[in-house]
């Protein structure tokens, strides 16, 4: 029986392998957040000459490739990026997710919106017919909070302030239980809408393009289906 660690490495690995037979040698990696994408990072130390950078979603990613030597760029130095590696709290079988649950979503959903490809990498647990269990993780500006929270309890949510938590951008963080989320994309618009929040932790109106799952019989290939994502 493999333990979730070891579930995870092996998502890693084949990621690691997916990712580097299409990068080049003037390509820039996309690298998420999260405990599953650390173990992708030190997958693919050892080949960082088959690629030439990396962008990072986070000061932890970012302290994690630098200790392995791989050069880190600044998002405003990149246009193009062909694959962006990332984990999830939750994912469904059209490859909408929910993040944020290691507090990185917003420059989680900006870097991945740079990339041509979104690989989620997660192991089976992560796997769910409807989105909402995990609770949403939403950013917001400080001094938005109660009034960002007031409309998040209209929408049917539960909110919570993180404790002790401060994102990179020097922001809080809403963890929302109780949500229905029955169309992921269109709570997504209507959450980002709301004055205050930064970004949410719903990655609807953008999926992933390909979920590699990793279970007990190896890791399997999850993709898009034609028109899941997007559909407000
Ligand atoms: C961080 C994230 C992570 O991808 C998500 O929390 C999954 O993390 P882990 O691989 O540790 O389970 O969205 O903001």
């Amino acid at each position: 029986m493999l333990t979730q660690d070891e579930l995870k490495r092996n998502v890693a690995a084949a990621a690691a392998e997916y990712a580097l037979t299409r990068l080049k040698a003037d390509s820039v990696l996309g690298v998420g957040t999260g405990s599953t994408v650390d173990c992708f990072i030190d997958a693919i130390a050892a080949h960082r000459q088959r690629f030439r950078a990396a962008v990072s979603s986070s000061e932890r990613s970012t302290r994690r490739l630098a200790d392995h030597g791989i050069a880190v760029l600044d998002l405003n130095e990149v246009a193009d990026m062909p694959i962006y590696v990332d984990g999830a709290d939750e994912i469904d079988l059209g490859l909408c997710m929910i993040k944020g649950g290691g507090g990185a979503l917003t420059r989680e959903k900006i870097v991945a919106s740079v990339a041509r490809r979104f690989i989620c990498i997660v192991d089976e647990s992560k796997v769910v017919e409807r989105l909402g269990a995990f609770p949403l993780p939403v950013e917001v500006i400080p001094m938005a909070r109660e009034a960002v929270a007031r409309k998040l309890r209209s929408l049917g949510g539960r909110p919570a302030l993180r404790q002790g938590f401060v994102t990179d951008n020097g922001c809080e963080i809403l963890d929302v239980s109780g949500l229905e989320i029955a169309e992921p994309a269109g709570l997504e618009a209507r959450i980002n809408d709301i004055p205050g929040v930064v970004s949410c932790g719903l990655f609807a109106i953008s999926g992933a393009d390909l979920a590699l799952v990793s279970s007990q019989k190896g890791v399997r290939h999850l993709e898009r289906p034609e028109g899941a994502a997007g559909d407000i």
